[in-house]
């Protein structure tokens, strides 16, 4: 099937990129012609494993296009699947400028019936929105649908994700819709298994709002048991251990540390948070999961404080400026907190990330960053751990130990056994383990 993916950003390019491989013509397209001009070189925009060899293969074999122009993906499917971006607007509230900018673009453009995709996080109800925008827009009368089809791919195992759905949401108006998107999804559901669902649209938009706060929940949840345990002189990745082989509860999202970050979690909860309130119901829930979020990072400001004493000309290393492992991306990280926070008081940065720099130096051109852990430390009276990345929990800590000025770690992702490390002579603060 012909397939247009408008936003090529994390979502589109990897959502375009497995439709390709799965055996579709598919047409990826964004405004930015930097990022264009990159994907028609063969260079990744984005830091994703595994995803430049599929679109490498794709391209070749004449599966995937790459273009600047809405018009040219309109004419070119029946089925244009929305993957802009849907950023936090001033009130928190989701910003949808992108979305309508898409819907009102294709609408202009369109002769003949067009399925529109959601596959953006937008808040319910967004499609009648769409529709509104699309009938406004249209110049000749012809048939269009709607639909929803969020998606819950992780950014670091995004192609796994993509190709391998736990399910497939789709919330759709008109049979013919629920079709077409069944047949796009077919191969990759042969293949990779998953439960194809359908069903209303508002159900679908809403779905992907529910999940991402629940596990933003679960996160949040953990936090604020791991202060107890430091109270109570527990340790919570024992209590996780124990709470997690419960099948009720599931070990994910169980990881206690210095709390959520990405270009997902925060905005996606603040956005239900508000639609809730538009709705009518004051979701005081979630406002406490984003409550205990935003103290986590200031309970482990604490921390270094506690332990510097006086911050000012203190030498820190930070690890880690990716939200997470396996990303270049740095959008709502915590390293976004600490490194402005940590500048107020006149410490002495470094950074290292193997892939995150280059974004994190678009918002911070000032932080010197290096490519080698133990340069990064060199001389550092405290290195804060930020990003749970492999060469981390793999340093040699006696090496470690050797180039800083005093071994005193901050350890934001507990990564490594407070009775171990400190055997070795480390001062060592984690979160929720005395
Ligand atoms: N990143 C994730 O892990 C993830 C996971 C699930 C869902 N989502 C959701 O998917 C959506 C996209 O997220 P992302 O991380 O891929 O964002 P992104 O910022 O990486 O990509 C968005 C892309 O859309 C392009 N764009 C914006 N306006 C456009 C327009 N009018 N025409 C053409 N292109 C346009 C931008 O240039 C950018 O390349 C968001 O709603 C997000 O919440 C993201």
């Amino acid at each position: 099937m012909k397939i247009s993916v408008v936003g090529t950003g994390y979502v589109g390019l990897v959502t375009g990129a497995c439709f390709s491989d799965a055996g579709h013509e598919v047409l990826c397209i964004d405004n930015d012609p930097k990022k264009i001009d990159l994907l028609h070189k063969g260079v990744m925009p984005i830091y994703e494993p595994g995803l430049d060899e599929i679109v490498a293969r794709n391209v070749k074999a004449g599966r995937l296009k790459f273009s600047t122009s809405i018009a040219e993906g309109t004419a070119f499917a029946e089925v244009i699947f929305i993957a802009v971006g849907t950023p936090p607007g001033v009130g928190g509230e989701a910003n949808m400028t992108y979305v309508e900018q898409v819907g009102r673009q294709v609408a202009e453009h369109m002769t003949s019936y067009r399925l529109l995709v959601e596959k953006s996080t937008v808040p319910a109800k967004t499609s009648e929105y769409l529709k509104r925008t699309v009938l406004k827009y249209l110049r000749e009368d012809t048939d269009f649908d709607v639909a929803s089809n969020p998606e819950f791919l992780r950014e670091g195992t995004a192609i796994e994700d993509a190709t391998h759905p736990d399910r497939i949401v789709v919330g759709v108006e008109s049979q013919r819709a629920g079709d077409l998107l069944e047949e796009i999804y077919r191969p990759i559901l042969k293949k990779g298994g998953g439960q194809f669902l359908r069903m209303s649209v508002t159900s679908a938009e809403l779905t992907k709002h529910a999940s991402n706060s629940f596990l933003a929940m679960k996160i949040s949840y953990i936090n604020a048991v791991a202060r107890i345990c430091e109270l109570a002189g527990a340790d919570v990745q024992q209590v996780a251990k124990g709470m997690g082989l419960d099948p009720r509860i599931g070990p994910r999202f169980l990881s206690a540390g210095v709390g959520y970050g990405g270009s997902c979690f925060p905005k996606d909860v603040d956005a239900f948070v508000r639609l809730a309130d538009a709705l009518g119901h004051d979701f005081k829930l979630l406002k406490e999961v984003q409550q205990i979020n935003k103290t986590q990072r200031e309970y482990v400001m604490k921390k270094i404080k506690q332990e510097l004493w006086v911050v000012q000309d203190k030498t820190i290393a930070i690890f880690g400026l990716a939200f997470k492992p396996e990303t270049d991306d740095v959008r709502e990280a915590p390293s976004l907190y600490f490194v402005p926070k940590l500048q107020e008081m006149k410490a002495k940065l470094r950074a290292w990330d193997p892939v995150g720099e280059g974004k994190f130096k678009e918002i911070h051109p000032e932080l010197e960053c290096v490519q080698d852990l133990y340069e990064c430390a060199k001389d550092a009276d405290l290195v804060l751990i930020l990003t749970e990345w492999d060469a981390v929990r793999k340093i040699d800590l006696k090496k470690l130990k050797e180039v800083m000025a005093c071994p005193v770690i901050v350890d934001g992702r507990n990564i490594f056994n407070p009775e171990e490390i400190r055997a070795l002579g480390f001062t060592y603060h984690s979160v929720g383990r005395n």
